[in-house]
């Protein structure tokens, strides 16, 4: 199989992901829940896999790192802890349902900022428009899942500081792709997958916290810490991470993470961008194809959306798969970011790479549309 659906999971995971998970399950229970070896074993795992991610993000502390099930999860505590019912938020265009789902679930007054794809500057200034002392939250992601397009967090960030707003990043494509400098960008929460650019397992995500912020806990129960209480702690991570830890996934994570440290995220986001930028210059010559990125690939990591006229890309997305080439096609559970782009109705095909990724994978899957358009 060739392998394009890494905006959704990375598929290929550096081999040393698989034999530490499956160590993990042979020698690991549970951090904090005892000093016998196995219990200190997961607690080392960890603590190691904090660090990374906190020495990825310019974080002192790796206490500020929670362990969450997926970005999801990590999104809807960064939320739900800023945003009241009925509370205001401005986001970006281009956020998923997991950003816009449970801001309905709680009546929020979103304002979205309608900005034209790839236009980091317009953005800005969009941003700049609409944000005011009394907004609770500003809610921004850092790559648009669908079009890859980069969008100027840091930026936001400033007017944020600025105006005394707290910022929650959406960092779920741009981990282990760009770099992010929590501390510098100030913001109250960054949210990621574990199990994207980091290549750790599904199952895996992260919330990192800002020094001054108090999380609202989403679900309480043990946590190891103060068992006598019946409030949840309220130091971090123990006061966000309630109940048994995903160990293997833990474990997988780490050496994923390690990974991108070794690579380096700037050398990663390269090979990715060459790949996207051999796609578009490809596909945009076959018979009404409508690609989906400028021509220096401008302002855009990894991933690439196109339409082709008078074909449902759910047609193409099968069509495709049938010749052992996995896409994603439709909305991409972000139809926000549809609908800014101009993409509602159609959807789109989605080609997202990988690290792990190679150009004649790229020329096979070019040969391959060129086949089903003949
Ligand atoms: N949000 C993920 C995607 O874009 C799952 O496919």
């Amino acid at each position: 199989m060739i392998y394009f659906d890494s905006a959704a999971t990375t598929f290929q995971k550096p081999p040393a992901v698989e034999a530490a998970m499956v160590e993990a399950l042979r020698t690991m229970s549970s951090p904090g829940r005892g000093g016998y070896s196995a219990a200190m074993r997961a607690a080392d795992a960890a603590f190691d896999c904090r660090s990374e991610l906190a020495e990825l993000y310019g974080l002192k502390n790796p206490e500020q790192v929670v362990f969450t099930m997926n970005a999801t999860h990590a999104l809807n505590i960064a939320i739900k802890t800023l945003v009241p019912p009925g509370g205001r938020a401005v986001i970006s265009g281009y956020e998923h349902n997991a950003v816009t789902r449970p801001l309905e679930a709680l009546g929020a007054q979103v304002t979205a900022v309608s900005s034209p794809l790839f236009q980091q500057t317009a953005a800005v200034e969009r941003f700049a428009q609409l944000i005011d002392g009394g907004v609770d939250a500003v809610i921004c992601s850092h790559v648009s899942n669908v079009f890859g397009f980069i969008q100027p967090v840091e930026a936001v960030a400033d007017l944020c500081r600025r105006r005394g707003v707290p910022l929650i990043v959406d960092d779920s494509q741009a981990a282990g792709v760009l770099p992010l400098d929590m501390e510098a960008l100030g913001a109250a929460f960054v949210a990621m997958p574990g199990h994207k650019g980091l290549y750790g397992p599904q199952g895996t995500g992260v919330l990192l916290c800002g020094a001054d912020v108090r999380p609202r806990t989403l679900l309480e129960g043990g946590t190891g810490s103060f068992s006598i209480r019946q409030e949840m702690p309220d130091f971090l991570p123990d006061r966000l991470e309630a109940g048994t830890h995903n160990m293997p996934g833990i474990a997988g994570l780490l050496e994923g993470v390690r990974y991108v440290r070794r690579r380096g995220v700037e050398e990663i986001c390269r090979r990715e961008r060459r790949l996207a930028q051999m796609a578009a210059e490809e596909l945009r010559v076959l018979p009404g194809v409508t690609v989906f990125a400028r021509p220096d690939l401008h302002a855009q990591a990894g991933v690439l959306s196109f339409t082709v006229r008078d074909r449902e890309v759910e047609e193409l997305g099968v069509e495709l798969a049938e010749r052992g080439i996995a896409v994603r096609a439709g909305l991409h559970c972000a139809p926000l970011a549809h609908r800014s782009a101009g993409t509602l109705e159609s959807g789109t095909v989605r080609l997202s790479f990988s690290d792990f990724n190679t150009p004649e994978e790229v020329s096979r899957m070019v040969s391959a549309m060129a086949e089903i358009l003949h």
